[in-house]
């Protein structure tokens, strides 16, 4: 059976390191948690995060039509190329062997019915990014920054290689914002400060929110439990928490005006 995805969306950053494997499955995990039936998917072919930020899980079975039956876990249902072969393996693939494994996951893995897939894109703009955002009704991208200006060229670049293909970025968030210092409560702008916003005002992107730098969240990320998850209280998980909020209104809001323009162009034609 085909599956039915809602809403497609691709979580994206200009370069690696800034969090956004860490920020992928914590706005699935929020999202889940609302009560969405969601996925995560690592399009991440090279360096997939999701076995480990994830933990392990049954390994994958076929189902009815050679799909791929996905692992759940946490309440989501999980795909990754680390989940079906050697990472080493992967290592070895070429471009349009990679976009043809991120395309498969999406394709032939039994997602059934979703309201959210949420896809952690690899760093950059290669042809896994173009190849999903040409091959799939994309609802829009999620830009995945840190706070200093040096990132926000990345930033740029990632939403210009989106503007090319016609995928709306709907937002922005700004990671490893900050440190709340747990012994004296004062706050420490590691990165600086003001960059997300400035760089979602520059784009005319919503700025969706700000995430703290928390232990926690690599402890979490490394031991397998999204903090979303493991500790729904710490501050960096109610900052995933309200985001996946944030982007779900505007995610609302993205498909009525998409409804609204897809009535027009039908109702068109008769008027002219
Ligand atoms: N807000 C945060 N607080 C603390 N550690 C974080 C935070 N966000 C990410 N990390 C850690 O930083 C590292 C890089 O994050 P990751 O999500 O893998 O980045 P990317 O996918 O962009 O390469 C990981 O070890 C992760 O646990
Ligand atoms: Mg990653």
């Amino acid at each position: 059976m085909a599956s039915s995805i809602k809403n497609f969306i691709l979580v994206a950053s200009g370069k690696g390191g800034v969090g956004k494997s860490t920020v992928a499955t914590n706005l699935a995990m929020a999202l889940a948690r609302a009560g969405h039936s969601t996925g995560l998917l690592d399009a991440d072919i090279y360096g997939p995060s999701i076995p480990t930020m994830m933990g392990r899980t049954e390994s994958p079975r076929a189902g009815e039509d050679k799909q791929i039956i996905p692992p759940m876990k946490f309440g989501l249902k999980l795909m990754s190329i680390g989940y079906l072969v050697d990472a080493s393996q992967a290592m070895v693939w070429r471009g349009p062997m990679l976009a043809g494994a991120a395309t498969q996951l999406v394709q032939d893995v039994a997602w059934g019915e979703l309201d959210y897939l949420v896809v952690d894109l690899p760093p950059g703009t290669g042809d896994v990014q173009l190849t999903l955002a040409q091959k799939f009704k994309v609802t829009g991208a999620v830009l995945v920054t840190t706070p200093q200006k040096v990132a926000l060229v990345d930033v740029i670049r990632a939403k210009t290689m989106f503007d090319k293909v016609r995928i709306r970025t709907l937002g922005l968030v700004e990671n490893m914002s900050y440190f709340m210092c747990p012994d004296n409560g004062k706050r420490y702008d590691i990165f600086g400060t003001g960059g997300g916003e400035a760089a979602a005002r520059e784009l005319g992107v919503e700025f969706l929110g700000r995430v703290p730098i928390e232990p926690a969240v690599r402890e979490c990320g490394d031991a397998g439990e999204p903090v979303v998850s493991a500790f729904p209280e710490s501050e960096s998980a109610k900052s995933f928490t309200a985001i996946a909020a944030e982007l779900g209104k505007l995610v609302e809001v993205v498909n009525v005006e998409r409804a609204e323009r897809e009535q027009k162009r039908r109702i068109l034609p008769i008027v002219q």
